[in-house]
């Protein structure tokens, strides 16, 4: 952001903190950011715990269900993939993404922006953006989940606008290489970027629906028999509990490591999207294997690909929203 901006921003911030002293009901702010001018640090001045507090929410709710890490990491991305990072996801509305079949009953870890903004609301009001918090929170949840740190650029805006149509963009999980690198493409990230991104499946879990396409009477020649079985079994024992989540990496399902890779050289990857990486193309089979074979450069290709990803889009307008729950637009 221009430096310009920044002052524009802040002064607009302080205005509206007087404004609010003075019981005066501010206006429509809108506030307006461009292409690369997320910082590292956005907050050092004007909220120096921000970062803090959040990695505070994240493990306060890591003990209470290791799996909001999982829950964090995927809404960032789902954020992230629809109109950019604004969290627009986070509202609510009868046609909110929330609503959208790829969204609907899989979202999770809610809590753990809701206490993050509830206490940023308290010690820096006004100043925090639940799109940040969410970016945030991304990062720190991939962390406690072993894997690596990386420094989030900040400085996002939240959205106004969240449409259950916009969500259509989001990737099925019965793509195959084909329509996957067309989605990623259409986002502005390439193959190796897509594979690299895909390995967030190291964490996590979902829903039988979501990989019943390969299971019989449509079983996948490229599902390992043995999973196969199990999911099968599973999901059969589970078709009257809606909330059965299976592994999606069957080996480690909390830790951040490569074994999503590793399972994919076996056929153990639980959805279409995630086994076709392996055999469906010779480019992306070659990725998945270095990927197998390297934790760092995964490592290292995870984190340049996930902070591109969240500069999507280039240019964003927006506010701060102030609602504690991150869930509905300012007044
Ligand atoms: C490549 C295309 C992708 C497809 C088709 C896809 C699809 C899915 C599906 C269907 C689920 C299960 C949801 C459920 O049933 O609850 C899931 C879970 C998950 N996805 Fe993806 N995803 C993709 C890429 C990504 C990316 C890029 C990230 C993050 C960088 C990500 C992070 C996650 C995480 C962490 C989970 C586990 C969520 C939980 O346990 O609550 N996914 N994904
Ligand atoms: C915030 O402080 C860190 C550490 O001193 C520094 O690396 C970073 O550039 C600062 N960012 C801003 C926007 O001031
Ligand atoms: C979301 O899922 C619930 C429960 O499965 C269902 O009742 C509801 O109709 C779904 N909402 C939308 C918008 O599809
Ligand atoms: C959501 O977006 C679609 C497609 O752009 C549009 O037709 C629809 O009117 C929008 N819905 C709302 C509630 O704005
Ligand atoms: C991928 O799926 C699309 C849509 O179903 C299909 O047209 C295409 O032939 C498939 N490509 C491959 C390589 O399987
Ligand atoms: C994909 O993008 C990354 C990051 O910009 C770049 O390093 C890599 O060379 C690209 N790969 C291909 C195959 O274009
Ligand atoms: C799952 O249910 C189907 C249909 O009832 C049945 O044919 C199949 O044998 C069951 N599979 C397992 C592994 O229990
Ligand atoms: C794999 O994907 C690349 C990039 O889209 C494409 O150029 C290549 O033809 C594909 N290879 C196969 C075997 O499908
Ligand atoms: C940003 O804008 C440029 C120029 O319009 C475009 O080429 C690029 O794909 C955009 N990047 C993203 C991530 O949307």
């Amino acid at each position: 952001m221009a430096r310009s901006q920044q002052v524009l921003a802040a002064s607009l911030r302080t205005s509206s903190a007087l404004m609010s002293l003075l019981q005066v009901t501010p206006v429509l702010l809108l506030l307006v950011g461009s292409a690369g001018g997320l910082q590292v640090g956005y907050y050092n001045t004007s909220c120096p715990l921000a970062e803090a507090i959040v990695q505070i929410a994240v493990a306060r709710y890591h003990l209470t269900d290791p799996f909001f890490a999982a829950g964090i990491l995927r809404m960032h991305f789902h954020d992230c993939w629809v109109r950019g990072c604004d969290a627009s996801v986070l509202l609510v509305g009868p046609d909110s993404e929330q609503t959208n079949p790829a969204n609907n009953n899989s979202l999770r870890g809610f809590p753990v922006i809701q206490l993050a903004k509830t206490v940023l609301e308290i010690v820096c009001p006004r100043t925090v953006s639940c799109a940040d918090i969410l970016a945030f929170a991304a990062r720190d949840s991939v962390v406690i989940s072993g894997g690596p740190y990386w420094d989030v650029p900040a400085g996002r805006f939240d959205g106004r606008v969240s449409n259950a149509t916009d969500a259509n963009i989001l990737p099925a999980p019965f793509f195959n290489v084909t329509q996957l690198t067309e989605n990623f493409a259409s986002k502005g990230f390439n193959q190796t970027e897509m594979v690299t991104l895909s390995g967030a499946h190291t964490i996590g879990q979902a829903h039988c629906g979501t990989f019943s396409n390969r299971l019989p009477p449509t079983l996948d020649s490229t599902l390992n028999p043995s999973l196969a079985t199990v999911l099968e079994s599973e999901c059969n024992k589970s078709g009257a509990d809606p909330n059965f989540r299976q592994d999606l990496d069957i080996v480690t399902p909390l830790y951040f490591d490569n074994q999503y890779y590793k399972n994919l050289e076996d056929f153990n990857g639980v959805l279409t999207s995630d086994e076709a990486l392996y055999t469906d193309n010779s480019t992306t089979q070659g990725t998945v294997e270095i990927f197998a074979d390297n934790t760092l450069e995964w490592q290292a290709a995870f984190i340049a690909a996930i902070i591109k990803m969240g500069n999507l889009p280039n240019v964003t307008v927006g506010e701060i929203r102030e609602d504690h729950l991150c869930q509905v637009v300012n007044s």
